[in-house]
């Protein structure tokens, strides 16, 4: 049953557009400063756990309402189960990538300032201090924060409104292999640092005394946010997904690349943290402090430096793409709104947010919102909150309430290949594993863990 939409993915390569949306400063941001922040290797362990029992079956689950319906969120639960109440997630989605775009959009800012340091040779030629206190005069200067994130959403909802996705998608294609082979050099590079060794080991040896419940439930979240999952946005992705493809090949090739980045960013990050001195738990500005300290001391580190927050750049504003898809794809199936007008609620909404989060380290540092400031509370409750309750539920749902028929029928394309062990496995963990993530989740915020 396929829709005629007027959606940017008719336009596009579906599963470029997944890759796109799933790789981001989530790998490459956020990643390295949560496992920083939550003691390294045993926490990458439970992260790793997370996205195969999990991630791979909750990105199954998307895939599954979304192709099998042709519709987003709302109009595939309508289809698939008429009445369920399920549907009011479309609404958890939609406040969920609000916010989290919000937050992200002002990271994105953050990239375009390293970007122009970096091409007028500004960036390069300090000491590690010198870049904790520059990464410190940017957030807390309101001006320059607000200005390069409203300039990021500025080019990000033109880009939507312009209807070039395709574009900037076709270009990520390219983008992505050469960000990812970068990533390769600068592993390289770093592990050829004195001492890269004692990176290595913070990354790959579990301290399990390290991690706590707290890491057990970040390292949920960060696979949540780095796999796209929960706020409906590979719903409405796979929702174009051709009926030839193969779900679980798909997922599996998806969770894989982007598990891929995030640990070759680790690789790039821990062992010149401890090769330079530097403390691991510097959070959200880790990487802005340790990156040029690593392209510095490379030949030819402007070089370096410039191209990689150019790919960083397209990284990421193919994930801010996908999450403004989803508020705007929901105003015009729900209200029947013009895109124009949709894009245009969107873009408000989120500028709103972005502005809030930009001031969270200057003007606004005093608001502060269970102990935490603007930015660092949405950071924690987008991935920890609403991706966790929004892919957990979907993973209930798909799991007990969809009939396994139509599971069957993704699974193997109408029964064209065989599913062998993946169908139960991919019940299993929707049925049991997620129930123990819920409940886990549950304790962790009700302080019994
Ligand atoms: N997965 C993206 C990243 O890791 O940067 C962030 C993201 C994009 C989250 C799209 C949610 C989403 F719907």
């Amino acid at each position: 049953m396929k829709e005629k939409r007027t959606g940017f993915a008719t336009r596009l390569g579906a599963i470029a557009a997944t890759v796109g949306s799933a790789v981001g400063l989530g790998n490459i941001w956020r990643f390295p400063y949560q496992a920083g922040d939550n003691g390294g290797g045993a926490y990458i362990l439970v992260y790793l756990l997370c996205v195969v029992l999990l991630g791979i079956p909750i990105m199954m689950s998307e895939f599954i309402i979304g192709r099998s319906t042709h519709k987003s969120m709302k109009g595939a639960v309508q289809e698939l189960t008429p009445g369920s109440p399920f549907k009011i997630f479309s609404y958890v989605g939609v406040l969920g990538a609000l916010l989290i775009c919000g937050y992200y959009s002002v990271v994105c800012g953050w990239v375009i300032e390293y970007l122009w340091n970096s091409a007028d040779g500004s960036l390069l030629g300090h000491t590690p201090e010198q870049y904790g206190d520059m990464f410190g005069a940017l957030v807390g200067t309101p001006q320059r924060c607000v200005l390069w994130t409203l300039l990021f959403l500025l080019l990000n909802f033109l880009v939507l409104s312009r209807g070039i996705q395709k574009g900037v998608e076709r270009m990520a294609n390219i983008m992505m292999p050469l960000l990812f082979i970068l990533l390769i050099v600068f592993c390289v590079n770093s592990l050829l640092l004195p001492g890269s060794m004692k990176g290595m080991d913070f990354l790959f040896n579990p301290k399990f005394e390290d991690l706590g419940w707290k890491g057990v439930v970040d390292a949920m979240g960060q696979a949540f946010m780095s796999l796209s999952l929960g706020v409906t946005c590979l719903i409405t992705y796979s929702s174009y997904f051709n009926d030839d493809s193969r779900l679980m090949k798909d997922a599996v090739t998806i969770s894989a690349l982007d598990t891929l980045v995030a640990i070759l960013s680790g690789i790039v990050i821990f062992p010149a943290v401890f090769s330079f001195g530097l403390e691991p738990n510097a959070g959200p500005k880790l990487i802005f402090e340790i990156l040029p300290t690593i392209f510095q001391q490379m030949p030819g580190g402007v070089i370096w430096s410039v191209l990689f927050f150019v790919l960083l750049f397209f990284a990421s504003i193919t994930s801010t793409i996908s999450l403004s898809e989803i508020p705007i794809t929901f105003m015009i199936d729900e209200y029947k709104m013009s895109r124009v007008k949709a894009l245009i609620i969107t873009a408000v909404l989120m500028t709103t947010v972005a502005v809030l989060s930009a001031l969270s380290f200057s003007t606004l540092s005093d608001v502060k919102l269970f102990g935490k400031n603007i930015f660092d509370f949405l950071d924690y409750v987008g991935p920890n909150i609403f991706m966790l309750l929004g892919g957990l539920v979907t993973a209930i749902y798909v799991g007990c309430f969809l009939k396994k028929e139509i599971i069957h029928n993704q699974l193997t394309n109408g029964g064209k290949y065989r599913s062998s062990f993946v169908q139960p496995y991919i019940i299993f963990c929707l049925r049991f594993i997620a129930p123990v993530a819920i409940i886990i989740i549950f304790l962790y915020y009700t302080g019994i863990f």
